[in-house]
């Protein structure tokens, strides 16, 4: 079996979790990692047997003198450009954690630079292997619903729960809030079950609404620094999407509520929700509520196995990138609506037109 040498850049939280999906594959070596905080690096290699020589904290010394057939990308949102374009230019495959990057420009140039290394370019929704999104889209495309004119999405919101790192709220490290950090699911989630219908234009607005509250209390989720707090912590967009349907999109990280509901889908012959994953229809002269039985999978693991697979064979990616490309799209002209007060269009750059996925 062809062994899989990976190099890891950014040893957080959710590299350590690559890490132990990783180390339970035979064929896969962690070869090198690389944080900017060294001690942070050294503990990574030291957890999961990486060759102390191999422990870097620039990602481009360790891209260089390293040889390595993949790479996970697990640094705060702004520095996934490049490090993946660093990589790929080494003709390196790279799975990069969600969101796919800050803007649509450097999530377009990641895909175009993946396109001419022919190498693999992942980003790391482990939802798209949950077994009940793929039920839902399924159901979807089945045309059980009838013409999907509305849909819901959101991961519920949280009452108390933002994140305690300068990752996830500090402009220059996160490039935005709860919409780069949990809006990107719900938006992929929907989009993803819709069948990617095309964005036409979003209204959104975006509250830094708790965040930066010096009072604000923390129980029941992370401590964080409100003077470092500097992105929203909720937002609330309506994108229309070609074809009629119409999407609502929620997240908070923080709210004086328990939940902004959960996901649904309103077509004409018939409903969804997600989680739990039930179909409403009239069916034989009655109104019908079906749960459907799911298997029981753990998403993480593969969507790690599902890159290395794809990294064996040389492509393509599990995960089109050009979809999650059109969504960082979508979340600039969320930024900019909400900047701006008033509906904007989306626009895609003429690039994205072609949609056959390379290698
Ligand atoms: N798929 C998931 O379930 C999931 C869960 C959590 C986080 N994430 C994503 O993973 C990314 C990291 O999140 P985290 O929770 O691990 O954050 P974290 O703060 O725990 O870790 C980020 C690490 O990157 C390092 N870093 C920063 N700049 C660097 C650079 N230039 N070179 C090398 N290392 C650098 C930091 O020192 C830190 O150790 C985020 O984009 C986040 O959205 C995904």
């Amino acid at each position: 079996m062809k062994r899989v040498r990976v190099g890891v850049v950014g040893a957080g939280g959710i590299a350590n979790v690559h890490a132990r999906y990783l180390r339970e594959m035979p064929e896969v070596e962690i070869v090198a990692v690389a944080d900017v905080v060294e001690e942070r690096a050294r503990a990574f290699a030291e957890k999961w047997w990486v060759p102390r020589d191999n422990v870097f904290t620039n990602y481009i010394e360790m891209l260089e003198s390293v040889e390595m057939d993949a790479v996970c990308i697990c640094t705060p949102h702004a520095v996934h450009y490049g490090p993946s374009i660093e990589a790929l230019r080494r003709g390196i495959h790279v799975l990069v954690e969600k969101p796919m990057a800050s803007s649509g420009r450097e999530a377009l140039e990641m895909w175009e630079a993946s396109r001419r290394a022919g190498r693999v370019l992942m980003v790391g929704y482990q939802t798209r292997f949950a077994p009940e999104l793929r039920a839902a889209r399924r159901i979807v495309s089945s045309g059980a619903l009838g013409r999907v004119y509305y849909c819901e999405t959101t991961l519920g919101g949280r009452r108390r729960g933002i994140p305690g790192t300068p990752t996830f709220v500090t402009r220059r490290l996160a490039g935005g809030g709860v919409l780069l950090d949990l809006g990107c699911y719900a938006l992929d989630n929907a989009l993803y079950v819709l069948g990617f219908p095309r964005p036409v234009s979003v209204s959104a607005v975006t509250e830094a609404a708790i965040g930066p509250q010096e009072t604000a209390v923390v129980e029941g989720g992370w401590p964080w620094n409100p003077r470092e707090f500097e992105v929203e912590d909720f937002v609330a967009a309506l994108i229309r999407l070609e074809g009629g349907c119409t999407m609502l999109l929620k997240e908070s990280w923080a709210m004086h509520a328990e939940t902004l509901g959960t996901t649904f889908f309103l077509g004409t012959r018939g409903g969804m929700r997600l989680q739990p994953l039930e179909v409403y229809r009239d069916e034989w002269g009655y109104m019908t509520t079906t749960t459907i039985k799911l298997p029981e999978v753990d998403p993480f693991r593969e969507k790690m196995r599902a890159f290395i697979e794809a990294v064996r064979r040389g492509g393509p990616s599990p995960i089109d990138p050009r979809e999650a490309v059109v969504e960082q799209f979508i979340m600039d002209a969320i930024y900019e609506s909400a900047r701006r007060g008033r509906e904007v269009e989306v626009r895609l750059p003429p690039e994205l037109e072609q949609s056959s996925q390379e290698p």
